[in-house]
């Protein structure tokens, strides 16, 4: 089975409780989209992995000029999104596949979003990262919310069980990427896991090759903060 196959067996089912249970541990998702608003006001926004459409709904009340696009590779979870997003009419496309190369959207995205994803990613985080690289604007911006780790092995393995990958290896590929503006760990139930937000900037001088499958390591911006968690 394609890691695509095994996310849409899960998500068929888990797409019924999703927008009843997932407020309850998806922690920072409307934090992250707030932050964005504090900086600026993207005219066209990305979200991969858009799930049931909650970011998208958010954002469309946030940025009501943009033009949105959501990409997931379960039909199930879009099809909730596409009737939470009707009222958006042709402002919000929607699009079903696995993303792993770049999407063209045009024009290019000034925005684009991850929330709860990349940690699904695995294998295939560094294409996903290359493709999201390309598809930015020159000067566009990321948004990433997602699990961090967790010191508890039995947790890490549940959740691995369900897809998962929580091993704090998201924070340091993302920094080694972009120029941070954003960077900040936050704790759930008592610290029974640790979440982050990332937002960073992929510089004007080192606006990619979008031949470069990932590897490119761009300079870190001094002024992220790190929460003294990390
Ligand atoms: C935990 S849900 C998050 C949904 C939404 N972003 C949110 O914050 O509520 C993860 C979603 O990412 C999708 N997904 C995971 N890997 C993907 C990939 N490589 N391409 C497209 N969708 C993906 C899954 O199908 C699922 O809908």
């Amino acid at each position: 089975m394609t890691r695509s196959e095994t996310l849409q067996q899960y998500y068929s089912l888990h797409s019924r409780i999703y927008d009843a249970t997932r407020w309850s541990f998806l922690f920072g998702r409307g934090r992250l989209l707030r932050e964005v608003a504090l900086r600026f006001s993207p005219a066209r926004i990305l979200e991969i992995g858009c799930g049931t459409g909650v970011n998208l709904l958010r954002l469309g009340r946030l940025f009501p000029r943009a033009q949105l696009t959501g990409i997931d590779t379960s039909a199930a979870m879009l099809g909730i999104a596409r009737r939470k997003l009707r009222a958006f009419g042709d402002r919000v496309e929607l699009r079903e596949g696995y993303y792993s190369a770049p999407l063209g959207v045009s024009p290019a995205p000034e925005l684009v979003c991850f929330s709860y994803c990349l940690s699904m990613i695995h294998p295939g985080l560094d294409e996903a990262i290359a493709a999201a690289t390309a598809d930015l604007a020159p000067g566009g911006s990321i948004a990433v919310v997602d699990f961090h780790g967790s010191r508890h092995r039995w947790f890490r393995a549940w959740m691995q069980a369900n897809h998962v990958r929580m091993e704090e290896h998201l924070l340091p590929v993302l920094r080694s990427r972009f120029d941070a503006d954003l960077a900040s760990v936050g704790t759930a139930y008592g610290g029974l896991w640790q979440y982050f937000y990332f937002l960073g900037r992929l510089s004007k001088d080192t606006t990619p090759d979008p031949s470069a499958q990932g590897t490119r390591a761009w300079p870190r911006d001094p002024r992220s903060q790190t929460s003294p968690a990390i």
